[in-house]
């Protein structure tokens, strides 16, 4: 074909990705993460992270090569995460990137990590929900409105949610026109799930122990709070569409550790703490907090169409809170597979092939990794 051949780099966290595609066509999203080293510690280590990027950079650049069927020297352009994300981890991506641009002369792209998250969005099949090659068991995207197709509607938004970062992002146009309408203040929304689950014992990383946890428990057990839920937090005459539509997850965890705490302040037996229900509850919460204020977003911005993004997008109950409540606002919903919404390569080449098709001029090689990246 005559579109473009765009590899993608990602290492803003624990996974080392390498995507390749051609133009909307996915090849090939292979990922090695480190995750399995930061369990012991409950938490990703940069300098761990950073490590692991650099022994897996050249295996999975492989990996996604001979999937592809293609060769470096067949590239015709390169993508690479330049923030935000972890600094050390970034850097090896970024170096990586430009050593191959370098080596093989093509252009090479910085791309944001939040915008490439919704670029992913483009590839074939992932808005129109049929289910790519190789997906395996992950659910395909879900549409509620428009038509099938591998092109994202203007005025979208983007409701991206992991363990790094919790945003609603207004996307005008993907490859020039993204703006920020909220974020959390304080934790992302998956971390508030790895602190809850270790106040409960549950282990690490807390979002799927929490939400196989949270089946057996009853979402209305307790009433946790929605931090920032209330309409008079909701932005000022002054400042119009300014932190409008934050999160706070402090809040919520703080609560969970009291009951918990009140629990044993009355001589509970620990096995006989109603983990379930509190994780159940809790979920409730977040995944209640988080769909409000997204769909508020969306109403007050015209929105009509909303893409999720990141590793809490695997939650089950985000997910039918979501699209439930997209549904009765008449707001389209696209939820790509899992494997595209958790950090992966494929989505910087995606983002990257749109950035060639749109003219834009590559980075050169001269730019920083930028861990505090804004959109
Ligand atoms: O996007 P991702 O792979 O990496 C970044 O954090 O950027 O997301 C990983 C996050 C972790 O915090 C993990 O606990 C969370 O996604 N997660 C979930 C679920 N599966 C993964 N959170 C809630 N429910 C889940 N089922
Ligand atoms: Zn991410």
């Amino acid at each position: 074909g005559s579109a473009p051949l765009v590899l993608g780099i990602e290492s803003s966290c624990d996974e080392t990705g390498f995507g390749i595609v051609r133009g909307t066509q996915l090849l090939a999203n292979a990922v090695a993460s480190s995750m399995e080293e930061h369990v012991r510690f409950g938490g990703v280590i940069p300098e761990i992270a950073a490590r692991a990027h650099l022994e897996e950079f050249t295996p999975t650049l492989q990996q996604a090569l001979d999937t592809a069927g293609v060769t470096l020297g067949e590239i015709d352009a390169i993508a690479v995460t330049s923030g935000p994300g972890l600094a050390g981890a970034l850097m090896v991506g970024v170096a990586g990137a430009k050593a191959l641009a370098l080596a093989t002369g093509k252009p090479l792209y910085g791309i944001n990590h939040l915008v490439a998250h919704v670029g992913v969005g483009v590839l074939d099949g992932v808005r129109g929900g049929e289910p790519q090659a190789g997906s395996g068991t992950q659910p395909a995207g879900v549409v509620h409105s428009g038509t099938a197709g591998s092109v994202l509607p203007e005025h979208l938004g983007a409701l991206l949610v992991s363990g790094g970062h919790t945003e609603i992002l207004q996307v005008n146009r993907l490859t020039s026109d993204v703006t920020l309408l909220g974020s959390t203040i304080d934790d992302a929304a998956g971390e508030a799930y790895d602190k809850v689950a270790r106040l409960l014992g549950a282990g690490y990383p807390g979002g799927p122990v929490i939400d196989r946890l949270a089946q057996q428990g009853d979402p209305k057990a307790f009433r946790f709070p929605r931090g920032l839920s209330a309409p008079k937090f909701v932005g000022t005459a002054e400042e119009p569409g300014k932190h409008r539509h934050d999160w706070s997850f402090s809040g919520l965890k703080t609560a969970v550790a009291r009951c918990v705490e009140q629990f044993e302040a009355a001589g509970v037996p620990d096995t006989e703490i109603p983990t379930a229900d509190i994780a159940a509850s809790f979920q409730e919460a977040v995944a209640d907090v988080i769909t409000a204020k997204a769909v508020r977003a969306c109403t007050e911005h015209g929105i009509r169409h909303l893409m999720l993004g990141g590793g809490v997008a695997a939650n089950s109950r985000l997910r039918s809170l979501l699209a439930e409540r997209c549904e009765a606002a008449g707001i389209g919903l696209t939820v790509p597979p899992v494997r595209l919404c958790t950090d992966n390569g494929a989505m910087v080449a995606a983002l990257g092939a749109q950035l060639v098709a749109d003219g834009v001029e590559p980075s050169g090689l001269d730019f920083a990794a930028d861990p505090g990246q804004p959109v």
